[in-house]
């Protein structure tokens, strides 16, 4: 049996064991996968004691995507251009790593939730490892418009800075999230950590045009605090990050097996399983 897990720092709450599982049956694939617990000073360690045991590919979750990124020999443009990796790949010429979460996001914006994004003003929430890895393919759907913003404002302007050049056609730009005041966004995308602390980003209010989407890369038991701040905002269009978890897990058991499992009732069966 082929063996894959997923690793990080938590883990125990980890879905991708029970998806990754589902995919293997749904494709007839024969492989493991489980979850392992890295400690914060091994994830190396833990890496390498896993491929020589016989793993064929991990996927690398919080908070071990930047050090996923340093430790492989290869990566794809995404990964690169993402400065993070969330999948291992390991084969005879070593270490290969890429980033399927952006494409994730696509996947899940673009497919599942029916919201073409040519045309549309985005508006970007934080400018950590989670925004930076969806900037990239955001912008290659050439929206009219892509805004950063950011609790620390020398954050966003950093980073809309280094991938300005990826897109000269659209406008991008940052700012702190009080300078949005009096702007309107089609889609607006959270990328903080504040559901963590059980916290929204701080808003000001009227962000959302009619029909404005609200997606928050987080997910959980009902509306995460920044989709309930979009609730009472009177924003109709919400949905939470689970989609984006199905997808990037199934980019990469793509890259892994040659085979894109079917998503839409692995994500059925998780969304009852939170309901
Ligand atoms: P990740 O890799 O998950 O993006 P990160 O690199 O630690 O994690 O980045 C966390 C992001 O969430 C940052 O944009 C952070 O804002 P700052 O750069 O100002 O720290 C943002 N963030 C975390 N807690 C937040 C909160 N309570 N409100 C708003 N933004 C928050």
């Amino acid at each position: 049996l082929d063996r894959y897990a997923v690793i990080g720092n938590p883990i125990s709450h980890s879905r991708s064991p029970a998806i990754h599982a589902e995919f293997a049956r749904q494709t007839g694939e024969q492989l493991s996968y489980e979850a392992l617990l890295a400690p914060l000073d091994g994830f190396r360690d833990a890496v390498e004691r896993f491929r020589r045991a016989g793993g064929r590919g991990m996927n690398v979750t919080v908070p071990f995507k930047l050090e996923a990124f340093a430790l492989v020999e290869r990566c794809s443009p995404r990964a690169r251009a993402a400065g993070a990796v969330n999948t291992l790949a390991f084969g005879p010429d070593g270490i290969f790593g890429d980033n399927t979460d952006g494409a994730g996001l696509l996947r899940d914006l673009v497919h599942n939730l029916d919201r073409p994004l040519e045309g549309q003003r985005i508006l970007l929430l934080g400018a950590g490892g989670a925004a930076r890895g969806g900037l990239l393919p955001l912008l290659a759907e050439r929206p009219a418009s892509l805004t950063l913003a950011n609790r620390s404002v020398a954050k966003a302007h950093a980073l809309a800075a280094a991938f300005r050049s990826h897109a000269p056609d659209v406008a991008l730009d940052a700012c702190g999230f009080i300078d949005l005041t009096g702007r309107a966004f089609d889609v607006v995308i959270n990328a903080t950590a504040a559901s963590l602390a059980n916290e929204a980003p701080q808003l000001p209010p009227g962000l959302y045009a009619a029909n404005a989407l609200a997606y928050d890369m987080m997910y959980g038991r009902g509306d995460t605090p920044f989709l309930a701040a979009a609730r009472n905002d009177g924003v109709t269009q919400r949905a939470d990050g689970l989609g984006m978890l199905v997808e990037q897990a199934a980019e990469s058991f793509l890259l892994w097996r040659g085979v894109r499992p079917d998503t839409a009732a692995v994500l059925a069966a998780l969304r009852r399983q939170l309901a």
